[in-house]
Protein backbone atom coordinates (compact mmCIF):
# COMPACT_ATOMS: atom_id res chain seq x y z
CA UNK A 1 0.00 0.00 0.00
CA UNK A 2 1.58 3.50 -1.21
CA UNK A 3 0.44 6.53 0.67
CA UNK A 4 0.19 10.24 -0.55
CA UNK A 5 1.80 13.59 0.56
CA UNK A 6 2.53 17.32 -0.26
CA UNK A 7 5.86 17.86 -0.99
CA UNK A 8 7.97 20.20 -3.02
CA UNK A 9 9.55 19.45 -6.09
CA UNK A 10 11.73 21.47 -8.86
CA UNK A 11 10.01 20.58 -11.65
CA UNK A 12 12.27 21.48 -14.88
CA UNK A 13 16.06 23.66 -15.02
CA UNK A 14 15.18 27.15 -13.01
CA UNK A 15 11.51 26.52 -12.84
CA UNK A 16 9.72 27.74 -9.93
CA UNK A 17 9.59 25.30 -7.40
CA UNK A 18 5.83 23.90 -6.50
CA UNK A 19 3.99 21.95 -4.13
CA UNK A 20 2.28 18.31 -5.67
CA UNK A 21 1.08 15.62 -4.55
CA UNK A 22 3.93 12.62 -3.79
CA UNK A 23 3.64 8.88 -3.88
CA UNK A 24 5.44 6.42 -1.52
CA UNK A 25 5.90 2.90 -1.59
CA UNK A 26 5.60 1.28 1.43
CA UNK A 27 9.41 0.67 2.86
CA UNK A 28 11.28 -2.31 1.47
CA UNK A 29 13.81 -3.92 2.81
CA UNK A 30 16.50 -1.50 4.53
CA UNK A 31 14.28 0.71 3.81
CA UNK A 32 12.12 3.60 5.99
CA UNK A 33 10.03 5.98 5.84
CA UNK A 34 9.97 9.34 8.05
CA UNK A 35 7.62 11.40 9.12
CA UNK A 36 9.18 14.93 8.26
CA UNK A 37 9.16 17.76 11.01
CA UNK A 38 11.36 19.85 9.72
CA UNK A 39 13.66 20.28 7.18
CA UNK A 40 16.55 23.30 6.50
CA UNK A 41 16.44 25.18 2.72
CA UNK A 42 20.05 24.65 1.96
CA UNK A 43 22.07 26.24 -1.31
CA UNK A 44 22.24 22.37 -2.39
CA UNK A 45 18.77 22.58 -2.91
CA UNK A 46 18.72 25.54 -5.11
CA UNK A 47 21.44 24.26 -6.81
CA UNK A 48 19.62 21.20 -7.58
CA UNK A 49 16.45 23.52 -9.22
CA UNK A 50 19.28 25.32 -11.08
CA UNK A 51 20.02 22.19 -13.10
CA UNK A 52 23.55 22.73 -11.71
CA UNK A 53 23.69 18.86 -9.25
CA UNK A 54 22.42 17.40 -12.28
CA UNK A 55 19.58 17.34 -15.26
CA UNK A 56 17.67 14.11 -13.32
CA UNK A 57 14.42 16.58 -12.77
CA UNK A 58 11.74 16.26 -11.51
CA UNK A 59 13.67 16.83 -7.83
CA UNK A 60 11.82 15.96 -4.63
CA UNK A 61 14.10 19.28 -2.50
CA UNK A 62 15.19 18.94 0.76
CA UNK A 63 17.40 17.09 3.02
CA UNK A 64 18.48 18.93 6.07
CA UNK A 65 16.00 16.89 8.11
CA UNK A 66 14.41 15.58 11.08
CA UNK A 67 11.74 13.74 11.44
CA UNK A 68 10.02 10.66 13.23
CA UNK A 69 10.57 6.93 11.78
CA UNK A 70 6.66 5.64 10.97
CA UNK A 71 7.64 2.43 9.30
CA UNK A 72 10.61 0.17 8.85
CA UNK A 73 10.81 -2.65 5.99
CA UNK A 74 11.96 -5.91 6.19
CA UNK A 75 15.74 -6.31 8.01
CA UNK A 76 15.71 -2.57 10.02
CA UNK A 77 17.07 -3.31 12.97
CA UNK A 78 18.50 0.37 13.97
CA UNK A 79 15.84 1.87 13.76
CA UNK A 80 11.99 1.68 14.67
CA UNK A 81 8.64 3.40 14.66
CA UNK A 82 8.21 6.26 16.45
CA UNK A 83 12.04 6.97 16.81
CA UNK A 84 13.08 10.52 16.63
CA UNK A 85 15.74 10.41 13.85
CA UNK A 86 18.58 13.23 11.61
CA UNK A 87 18.44 12.04 7.87
CA UNK A 88 21.81 11.89 6.58
CA UNK A 89 22.77 11.53 2.95
CA UNK A 90 24.22 8.57 2.28
CA UNK A 91 24.12 4.96 4.43
CA UNK A 92 27.43 3.87 3.81
CA UNK A 93 28.12 0.32 2.96
CA UNK A 94 30.56 -0.34 6.02
CA UNK A 95 32.58 -2.93 3.71
CA UNK A 96 34.63 -0.89 1.50
CA UNK A 97 38.51 0.12 1.87
CA UNK A 98 36.77 3.97 2.89
CA UNK A 99 34.50 2.53 5.27
CA UNK A 100 36.79 -0.33 6.99
CA UNK A 101 39.89 2.54 7.45
CA UNK A 102 36.77 4.46 8.90
CA UNK A 103 36.41 7.07 6.57
CA UNK A 104 32.98 6.32 5.06
CA UNK A 105 32.95 10.22 4.09
CA UNK A 106 34.52 8.55 1.40
CA UNK A 107 32.15 5.42 0.74
CA UNK A 108 31.02 5.36 -2.95
CA UNK A 109 29.21 1.94 -2.36
CA UNK A 110 26.49 3.84 -1.11
CA UNK A 111 23.34 1.95 -0.03
CA UNK A 112 20.04 4.38 -0.38
CA UNK A 113 16.20 3.41 -1.35
CA UNK A 114 15.71 1.05 -3.31
CA UNK A 115 12.54 2.11 -4.69
CA UNK A 116 11.06 5.22 -6.25
CA UNK A 117 8.95 7.72 -4.98
CA UNK A 118 6.81 9.43 -7.79
CA UNK A 119 4.22 11.96 -8.90
CA UNK A 120 0.36 10.71 -8.88
CA UNK A 121 1.23 9.88 -12.68
CA UNK A 122 4.35 7.35 -12.12
CA UNK A 123 6.77 10.40 -12.87
CA UNK A 124 10.10 9.10 -11.02
CA UNK A 125 11.34 11.74 -8.49
CA UNK A 126 15.08 12.24 -7.61
CA UNK A 127 15.12 13.04 -3.93
CA UNK A 128 17.93 15.29 -3.48
CA UNK A 129 20.97 14.31 -1.92
CA UNK A 130 19.04 10.95 -1.63
CA UNK A 131 16.63 12.58 0.81
CA UNK A 132 13.94 14.99 -0.15
CA UNK A 133 12.43 16.19 3.04
CA UNK A 134 10.23 19.16 1.74
CA UNK A 135 7.36 16.64 2.58
CA UNK A 136 5.11 15.48 4.82
CA UNK A 137 7.06 12.30 5.03
CA UNK A 138 10.26 10.58 2.98
CA UNK A 139 11.14 7.59 1.96
CA UNK A 140 14.85 6.28 2.67
CA UNK A 141 17.09 3.84 3.33
CA UNK A 142 17.22 2.87 7.26
CA UNK A 143 21.39 3.78 7.64
CA UNK A 144 20.20 7.68 6.55
CA UNK A 145 18.62 7.71 9.91
CA UNK A 146 20.35 8.82 12.86
CA UNK A 147 18.41 8.44 16.50
CA UNK A 148 18.81 11.81 18.54
CA UNK A 149 17.69 12.84 22.02
CA UNK A 150 13.91 13.47 21.17
CA UNK A 151 13.28 16.44 23.68
CA UNK A 152 16.01 18.25 21.22
CA UNK A 153 13.76 21.11 19.21
CA UNK A 154 12.86 19.43 15.41
CA UNK A 155 14.56 22.40 13.47
CA UNK A 156 17.77 22.67 15.29
CA UNK A 157 18.10 19.03 15.11
CA UNK A 158 17.34 19.05 11.03
CA UNK A 159 20.13 21.41 10.60
CA UNK A 160 23.05 19.09 11.53
CA UNK A 161 21.74 16.86 8.86
CA UNK A 162 23.80 19.51 6.67
CA UNK A 163 25.92 22.50 6.54
CA UNK A 164 25.85 23.42 10.23
CA UNK A 165 27.52 19.54 10.74
CA UNK A 166 29.91 20.43 7.76
CA UNK A 167 31.29 23.65 9.31
CA UNK A 168 31.96 22.37 12.77
CA UNK A 169 33.02 19.14 11.35
CA UNK A 170 35.22 21.15 9.23
CA UNK A 171 36.58 22.14 12.84
CA UNK A 172 36.27 19.54 14.79
CA UNK A 173 36.69 16.45 12.44
CA UNK A 174 38.83 17.66 9.73
CA UNK A 175 41.10 20.71 11.26
CA UNK A 176 41.35 19.04 14.91
CA UNK A 177 40.90 22.41 16.13
CA UNK A 178 42.11 21.80 19.91
CA UNK A 179 42.34 23.79 23.47
CA UNK A 180 44.13 27.01 22.86
CA UNK A 181 44.78 26.93 19.07
CA UNK A 182 44.77 29.93 16.50
CA UNK A 183 41.60 29.59 14.10
CA UNK A 184 40.77 31.56 10.83
CA UNK A 185 37.65 31.14 9.11
CA UNK A 186 37.24 32.58 5.64
CA UNK A 187 33.32 33.23 4.82
CA UNK A 188 30.78 33.41 7.34
CA UNK A 189 27.82 32.21 6.15
CA UNK A 190 26.19 29.40 7.36
CA UNK A 191 29.40 26.86 7.27
CA UNK A 192 31.88 29.35 8.30
CA UNK A 193 29.89 30.62 11.21
CA UNK A 194 29.27 26.67 12.15
CA UNK A 195 32.75 26.11 12.26
CA UNK A 196 33.41 29.48 13.88
CA UNK A 197 30.79 27.55 16.87
CA UNK A 198 33.06 24.07 16.14
CA UNK A 199 35.83 25.87 17.18
CA UNK A 200 34.80 27.39 20.07
CA UNK A 201 33.13 24.66 21.35
CA UNK A 202 36.69 22.43 20.92
CA UNK A 203 38.38 25.30 23.31
CA UNK A 204 40.24 27.59 20.60
CA UNK A 205 41.69 30.80 22.07
CA UNK A 206 41.43 32.86 19.07
CA UNK A 207 39.04 32.57 16.46
CA UNK A 208 39.40 35.24 13.16
CA UNK A 209 36.47 35.71 11.28
CA UNK A 210 37.20 36.91 7.53
CA UNK A 211 34.27 37.99 5.63
CA UNK A 212 33.15 41.04 2.78
CA UNK A 213 30.24 41.81 4.09
CA UNK A 214 29.91 43.55 8.04
CA UNK A 215 26.57 42.06 9.05
CA UNK A 216 28.11 38.85 8.40
CA UNK A 217 30.99 39.42 10.77
CA UNK A 218 28.58 40.79 13.27
CA UNK A 219 26.80 37.42 13.34
CA UNK A 220 30.30 35.96 13.36
CA UNK A 221 31.02 37.43 16.27
CA UNK A 222 27.96 36.16 18.27
CA UNK A 223 29.07 32.37 17.57
CA UNK A 224 32.53 32.76 19.11
CA UNK A 225 34.56 35.07 16.94
CA UNK A 226 37.27 36.93 18.99
CA UNK A 227 38.69 39.25 16.04
CA UNK A 228 37.11 39.83 12.70
CA UNK A 229 38.21 40.55 9.32
CA UNK A 230 36.69 42.66 6.87
CA UNK A 231 39.00 41.76 3.24
CA UNK A 232 37.20 44.13 1.38
CA UNK A 233 39.53 46.96 3.40
CA UNK A 234 41.98 45.08 5.16
CA UNK A 235 44.25 42.41 3.64
CA UNK A 236 43.21 39.00 5.49
CA UNK A 237 46.86 37.47 5.45
CA UNK A 238 48.82 40.08 7.03
CA UNK A 239 45.73 40.98 9.44
CA UNK A 240 45.57 36.56 10.67
CA UNK A 241 49.38 37.16 10.24
CA UNK A 242 49.66 39.82 12.86
CA UNK A 243 46.72 38.89 14.58
CA UNK A 244 48.79 35.91 15.56
CA UNK A 245 52.35 36.89 16.51
CA UNK A 246 53.24 36.68 12.86
CA UNK A 247 52.85 33.28 12.71
CA UNK A 248 49.44 32.73 10.87
CA UNK A 249 46.84 30.72 12.25
CA UNK A 250 47.00 27.19 13.80
CA UNK A 251 44.10 26.39 11.46
CA UNK A 252 42.38 27.82 8.65
CA UNK A 253 39.34 27.11 7.27
CA UNK A 254 38.10 28.25 3.47
CA UNK A 255 34.49 28.26 3.75
CA UNK A 256 33.58 30.64 0.00
CA UNK A 257 34.94 28.06 -2.57
CA UNK A 258 37.03 30.94 -4.23
CA UNK A 259 40.41 30.65 -6.06
CA UNK A 260 41.33 33.98 -4.01
CA UNK A 261 39.88 32.87 -0.28
CA UNK A 262 41.75 29.53 -1.24
CA UNK A 263 44.79 31.34 -1.94
CA UNK A 264 44.43 33.35 1.49
CA UNK A 265 43.77 30.26 3.40
CA UNK A 266 46.98 28.48 1.69
CA UNK A 267 48.63 31.81 3.16
CA UNK A 268 47.08 32.70 6.35
CA UNK A 269 48.33 29.36 8.22
CA UNK A 270 51.13 29.14 10.46
CA UNK A 271 54.21 27.04 8.58
CA UNK A 272 52.64 23.76 10.72
CA UNK A 273 48.80 24.57 10.33
CA UNK A 274 46.13 23.35 8.87
CA UNK A 275 44.21 24.49 6.05
CA UNK A 276 40.47 23.24 5.53
CA UNK A 277 38.99 23.24 2.57
CA UNK A 278 35.23 23.42 2.96
CA UNK A 279 34.08 25.52 0.69
CA UNK A 280 33.04 23.80 -3.14
CA UNK A 281 34.56 25.54 -6.04
CA UNK A 282 33.10 25.29 -9.70
CA UNK A 283 35.03 22.96 -12.02
CA UNK A 284 36.33 25.63 -14.18
CA UNK A 285 38.42 27.35 -11.26
CA UNK A 286 42.34 27.42 -11.04
CA UNK A 287 44.72 28.08 -8.34
CA UNK A 288 47.95 29.46 -9.39
CA UNK A 289 50.90 29.07 -6.86
CA UNK A 290 54.63 29.06 -6.54
CA UNK A 291 56.34 25.78 -6.01
CA UNK A 292 58.70 27.04 -3.33
CA UNK A 293 55.56 28.00 -1.45
CA UNK A 294 53.70 25.21 -1.76
CA UNK A 295 57.56 22.96 -0.81
CA UNK A 296 58.05 25.72 1.91
CA UNK A 297 55.14 25.99 3.77
CA UNK A 298 54.70 22.48 6.14
CA UNK A 299 51.47 21.24 7.51
CA UNK A 300 48.69 20.03 5.82
CA UNK A 301 46.00 20.73 3.29
CA UNK A 302 43.00 19.26 3.65
CA UNK A 303 39.22 18.99 2.23
CA UNK A 304 36.67 18.74 4.46
CA UNK A 305 33.27 16.44 3.43
CA UNK A 306 30.21 16.26 4.85
CA UNK A 307 32.54 17.45 7.89
CA UNK A 308 33.62 14.34 7.60
CA UNK A 309 31.27 13.58 10.13
CA UNK A 310 30.47 9.82 11.39
CA UNK A 311 26.56 10.59 11.74
CA UNK A 312 25.76 7.94 14.28
CA UNK A 313 28.60 9.44 16.60
CA UNK A 314 28.62 13.07 15.61
CA UNK A 315 24.72 13.61 15.57
CA UNK A 316 23.78 12.58 19.28
CA UNK A 317 26.36 13.89 20.28
CA UNK A 318 25.79 17.97 18.78
CA UNK A 319 22.38 17.55 19.88
CA UNK A 320 23.50 16.50 23.68
CA UNK A 321 25.73 19.07 23.48
CA UNK A 322 23.25 21.56 22.26
CA UNK A 323 20.85 20.63 24.65
CA UNK A 324 23.17 21.14 27.59
CA UNK A 325 23.85 25.14 26.74
CA UNK A 326 27.78 24.32 25.26
CA UNK A 327 26.72 25.34 21.82
CA UNK A 328 23.86 26.93 20.71
CA UNK A 329 22.68 26.01 17.36
CA UNK A 330 19.19 27.66 17.91
CA UNK A 331 21.43 30.62 16.34
CA UNK A 332 21.61 29.12 12.87
CA UNK A 333 17.26 29.13 12.64
CA UNK A 334 16.69 32.03 11.51
CA UNK A 335 13.44 31.48 10.71
CA UNK A 336 10.68 29.04 10.30
CA UNK A 337 8.38 28.78 7.21
CA UNK A 338 5.86 26.68 5.55
CA UNK A 339 6.43 24.22 2.69
CA UNK A 340 4.90 26.81 0.27
CA UNK A 341 7.59 29.27 1.34
CA UNK A 342 10.59 27.40 -0.06
CA UNK A 343 10.89 29.84 -3.50
CA UNK A 344 10.66 32.84 -1.40
CA UNK A 345 13.52 31.49 1.11
CA UNK A 346 15.52 31.27 -1.97
CA UNK A 347 15.26 34.38 -2.56
CA UNK A 348 16.36 35.73 0.88
CA UNK A 349 19.30 32.99 1.13
CA UNK A 350 20.39 34.58 -2.34
CA UNK A 351 20.13 38.03 -0.85
CA UNK A 352 22.26 36.93 2.32
CA UNK A 353 19.33 38.37 4.71
CA UNK A 354 19.11 34.47 6.61
CA UNK A 355 21.32 32.14 7.55
CA UNK A 356 18.53 29.19 7.52
CA UNK A 357 15.43 28.81 6.78
CA UNK A 358 13.71 26.16 8.16
CA UNK A 359 10.43 24.23 7.07
CA UNK A 360 8.64 23.07 10.26
CA UNK A 361 5.39 20.59 9.81
N1 LIG B 1 36.06 36.74 0.94
C1 LIG B 1 35.49 36.50 2.15
N2 LIG B 1 34.19 36.13 2.28
C2 LIG B 1 33.47 36.05 1.17
C3 LIG B 1 34.01 36.26 -0.14
C4 LIG B 1 35.37 36.64 -0.21
N3 LIG B 1 35.96 36.87 -1.39
N4 LIG B 1 33.02 36.08 -1.03
C5 LIG B 1 31.91 35.74 -0.34
N5 LIG B 1 32.17 35.73 0.98
C6 LIG B 1 31.28 35.41 2.09
C7 LIG B 1 29.86 35.90 1.93
O1 LIG B 1 29.71 37.25 2.31
C8 LIG B 1 29.11 34.95 2.85
O2 LIG B 1 29.05 35.44 4.18
O3 LIG B 1 31.19 34.00 2.20
C9 LIG B 1 29.97 33.68 2.83
C10 LIG B 1 29.31 32.53 2.06
O4 LIG B 1 28.19 32.16 2.76
P1 LIG B 1 26.90 31.50 2.14
O5 LIG B 1 26.70 32.04 0.77
O6 LIG B 1 25.82 31.61 3.17
O7 LIG B 1 27.31 29.96 1.94
P2 LIG B 1 27.38 28.76 2.99
O8 LIG B 1 26.08 28.06 3.03
O9 LIG B 1 27.97 29.22 4.27
O10 LIG B 1 28.41 27.81 2.22
C11 LIG B 1 29.75 28.22 1.99
O11 LIG B 1 30.63 26.01 1.88
O12 LIG B 1 29.73 23.89 1.86
C12 LIG B 1 30.18 24.95 1.09
O13 LIG B 1 28.88 24.75 -0.91
C13 LIG B 1 29.12 25.54 0.22
O14 LIG B 1 30.79 26.59 -1.11
C14 LIG B 1 29.79 26.82 -0.13
C15 LIG B 1 30.49 27.21 1.17
ZN1 LIG C 1 22.72 21.13 2.38
ZN1 LIG D 1 31.78 1.84 2.03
Amino acid sequence: MSQQVQGVIAPGKNEPVRIETIVIPDPGPGEAVVKIQACGVCHTDLHYKQGGINDEFPFLLGHEASGVVESVGEGVTDVEPGDFVILNWRAVCGQCRACLRGRPWYCFDTHNAKQKMTLLDGTELSPALGIGAFAEKTLVAAGQCTKVDPEVSPAVAGLLGCGVMAGIGAAINTGQVGRGDSVAVIGCGGVGDAAIAGARLAGAAKIIAVDIDDRKLETAKTMGATHTVNSRSTDPVEAIRSLTGGNGADVVIEAVGRPETYKQAFYARDLAGTVVLVGVPTPEMQLELPLIDVFGRGGSLKSSWYGDCLPSRDFPMLVDLHQQGRIDLGAFVTETIGLGDVEQAFARMHDGDVLRSVVVL
